[in-house]
């Protein structure tokens, strides 16, 4: 992948009437070839954050850049960028054809050079055999295609998708998820997708933007997100984190320990360079690494069983110490004790080498 900086971020800013803040200072590079989501809650500004680089919004304040060149003032015609609206936007009583063209014509391109470009977009996403249906004969996920094939045509150097799965069932939106990523890949145009679903934003971004509140609380790869999320929040907005208030007990060669209620979790040193014996800090356990067991082990605490949920591979129970922690842990399902069932008693532990972020307390 190409690390070509392609749209840039400065300063950015939108405030709405009545003091709501859409936007708070995003700073944000997006690199020309890159698959990128924003991921985040409900009204974080994931929306308005591609509504200002199609140029539907104008910003309150900041600079947005393409190729360097300041492009704030231009109109969002005169932007190389697209969007796949969450509704499709399409025309109802025109066919497929003349919804994939129709950018074209906009733009002044007509006759045996639009019928190409319509046939190859249709094409790129599976639907050529549907150039004449009317777009209300089809089905939720040819819709959706046409709506890919209708931003493609125009071939834009950005393509804006504002969660564009999100009115497929479960199965079809996992299979548009592998055709959305492949198409960004054949046409190594910049991706800049909207979802609030952590999934699907783990399993297609080359980096994830994870937002709350307005503001940007960290930009990384899905791997680096999910094992050292930066705050407190990302740790517990994706996937699931046990996050346990804890004090650092003491240094051991290259270990950590610290102490969450009766539970002692020891742990490489890495992170945590300025943490001294006695700070607080929260630590990020995955329910994969917390370690259960029928007898007591170095370190370990006494649990009961308060629910048991089938998940598949894995059975995900909740744990409580005497304490009052509550713990999430992850049972393989070859395992004996997959057989657990509420209110038995165990004995909790953090697998020997998890590597845990370490976060502020
Ligand atoms: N045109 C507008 N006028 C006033 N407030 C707005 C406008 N557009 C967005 N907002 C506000 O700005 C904030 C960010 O909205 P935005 O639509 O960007 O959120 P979002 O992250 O896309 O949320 P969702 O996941 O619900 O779509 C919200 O508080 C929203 O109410
Ligand atoms: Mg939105």
């Amino acid at each position: 992948m190409a690390s070509d900086v392609l749209v840039r971020l400065e300063n950015l800013s939108k405030h709405f009437a009545g003091g709501i803040v859409g936007l708070n200072d995003i700073n944000l590079s997006i690199d020309e070839g890159e698959f990128l989501s924003l991921l985040g809650p409900s009204g974080c500004g994931k929306t308005t954050t591609l509504r200002v680089i199609a140029g539907f919004e104008a910003p309150t304040e900041g600079v947005v850049r393409l190729d360097g060149k300041d492009i704030t003032p231009l109109r969002a015609f005169d932007r190389p960028v697209n969007t796949v609206f969450q509704d499709y936007a399409l025309f109802p009583h025109m066919s497929v054809a003349e919804n994939v063209g129709f950018g074209l014509s906009l733009r002044k391109i007509a006759g045996a050079e639009r019928r190409k470009r319509v046939a190859a977009a249709l094409d790129m996403v599976g639907l050529a055999d549907k150039i004449n249906q009317r777009v209300q004969a089809l089905s939720g996920g040819q819709r959706q295609r046409v709506a890919l094939a209708r931003a493609i045509v125009c071939e834009p150097r950005v393509l804006l998708l504002d969660e564009p799965l999100s009115a497929l069932d479960a199965h079809l939106r996992e299979q548009m998820q592998v055709e959305l990523k492949r198409l960004q890949r054949e046409l190594g145009t910049t991706f800049v997708m909207v979802t609030h679903d952590q999934t699907e934003a783990l399993s297609i971004s080359d980096r994830i933007v994870v937002m709350n509140k307005a503001e940007i609380e960290q930009i990384a790869s899905p791997s680096v997100l999910y094992d050292q999320p930066a705050t407190r929040f990302v740790a517990g907005f994706i996937g699931t984190m046990n996050l346990l208030d804890a004090r650092l007990a003491g240094r051991e060669a290259s270990l950590l320990r610290f102490t969450a209620g009766a539970l002692s979790l020891n742990m490489p040193a890495s992170g945590a360079v300025g943490l001294k014996t006695g700070d607080a800090a929260t630590i990020g356990i995955r329910p994969e690494d917390i370690q259960v067991s029928p007898n007591r082990i170095e370190g370990s605490v006494a649990v009961t069983v308060e629910s048991v949920v089938f998940h598949g591979r894995s059975l995900r129970v909740h744990l409580r110490t005497q304490d009052k922690y509550s713990l999430t842990a992850d049972i393989p399902r070859q395992s004996e004790l997959a057989a657990m069932t509420v209110g038995e008693h165990f004995f909790a532990s953090l697998r020997p080498g998890a590597a845990c972020p370490v976060l502020p307390a």
